[in-house]
């Protein structure tokens, strides 16, 4: 027994290592009256790590129980010891089938099968997504493979990428726009949120819709331009160019995600400039606010940490951005978003455009109450917006 059950475990750790694992059960209950008939076992990645989910089939319920691989080898091996005679690995390419008896003889069948698709490896409780991996951009972007399964490594990036198309979903559905959709995304980057948009407007919800994304550097301006083109997402194309300098007269949603300091202001002013509808942000770093702060004698004690410091001044920057759009007529949020992984942030602020009459001159009062307290002369945003 010691033997086959040391190379199931090996299968097993294999499996997971190279992410072809589909499902382990265990059968057969050594004691016939034991109220435990089953166990089934699924892989599952919970932030970024690999986990094995144990679903223990009694008569009555079902219990279930994660654990880590290096402890859900200790209960393979405590449930073929003391509960079950057989055991069953699939995998993508084989089968494993442990047969063990009552007179203590064991054997392990391996059998290769024609090739399985990765199950999801969602937690149960993860919700239905909106993106689809299985489309040919995603594998091009390097998030997914060829047969759409999200690569492991990416799976944190896919997550983030839900999020945000999540909460886009809950702005845009508040929103009657008319006719095409024209969305420019300042600073896009690599594009996974880029096309993430493109694909729930145009495929789910079937909206017309032009999408401009915007980058200095003219190398992922080539590539993500490539993707689009055979992706065939005719209305989806990245320009060369600085935020700052960009003049777009009409946009009807602007977005600036991770832009850095003061690029997110350029950004908000050239969205209420050109009338968008909706502005979504994620500020990435907070530098001229903090370089011209001069916090209160009082706080002093709290801002002597570098850290707090640093939030202080984020939490004023995104403050003040938020009053300038609701000065400018925009219902404006600062809400929670999921961090990347090369940067701790993750606040996104949103504006609505309503036609709600605004108290112009009780939005300046806070601003200038905000910007007295801290001994700041100007914010970055008020001065691009003149
Ligand atoms: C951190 S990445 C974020 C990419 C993407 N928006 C996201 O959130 O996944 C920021 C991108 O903005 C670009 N960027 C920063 N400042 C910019 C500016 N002033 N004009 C154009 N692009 C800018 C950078 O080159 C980089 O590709």
């Amino acid at each position: 027994m010691e033997k086959v059950l040391n190379d199931l475990m090996i299968a097993v750790k294999d499996s997971i290592n190279q992410n072809n694992f589909v499902k382990l059960t265990f059968s057969k209950p050594k004691d016939k009256r034991s109220d435990l008939k089953n166990v089934y076992v699924k892989m599952i990645i919970i932030k970024e790590n690999n986990w094995l989910s144990f679903t223990y089939k009694h008569s009555t319920k079902d219990i279930v129980k994660n654990f880590t691989v290096e402890d859900a080898l200790l209960q393979l091996t405590e449930l073929l010891t003391t509960s079950f005679f057989a055991a069953n690995l699939l995998t993508t390419e084989m089968d494993y089938a442990l047969l063990a008896n009552e007179k203590g003889s064991s054997k392990l069948i391996k059998r290769a099968v024609e090739k399985r698709a990765i199950p999801e490896r969602g937690h149960d409780h993860s919700k239905t997504r909106l993106i689809n991996p299985a489309n040919a951009w995603w594998f091009s972007l390097g998030i997914a493979d060829r047969q759409g399964n999200v690569l492991p490594s990416m799976q944190f990036k896919f997550k983030q990428i839900n999020k945000y198309v999540e909460i886009l979903d809950g702005l845009i559905k508040q929103i009657e726009f008319q006719g095409t959709v024209k969305v420019v995304d300042m600073g896009a980057g690599k594009a996974y949120l880029t096309f993430a948009l493109y694909e729930y407007l145009s495929v789910n919800r079937k909206q017309d819709v032009h999408i401009t994304g915007v980058e200095q550097r003219p190398d992922l301006v080539e590539k993500t331009n490539q993707i689009a083109q055979n992706s065939k997402l005719t209305n989806l194309q990245f320009v060369e160019g600085r935020i700052g300098d960009l003049a777009v007269n009409q946009m009807d949603v602007l977005i600036a995600l991770h832009a850095c300091d003061t690029a997110t202001d350029d950004a908000i002013a050239a969205g209420i400039k050109a009338g968008a509808r909706l502005i979504v942000c994620a500020p990435c770093c907070h530098k001229q606010i903090r370089q011209s702060m001069q916090p209160p004698a009082n706080v002093l004690p709290m801002l002597k940490f570098g850290i707090l410091m640093e939030r202080q001044a984020e939490m004023l920057t995104d403050t003040i951005r938020a009053l300038i759009m609701e000065k400018h007529g925009y219902k404006s949020q600062i809400m929670e978003f999921i961090e990347l992984e090369h940067t701790p942030k993750n606040v996104l602020i949103t504006g609505i455009k309503t036609t709600k009459k605004i108290d112009i001159e009780e939005i300046d009062q806070k601003i200038e109450s905000l910007k007295k307290q801290f001994g700041i002369k100007k914010h970055y945003l008020e001065t691009v917006l003149g």
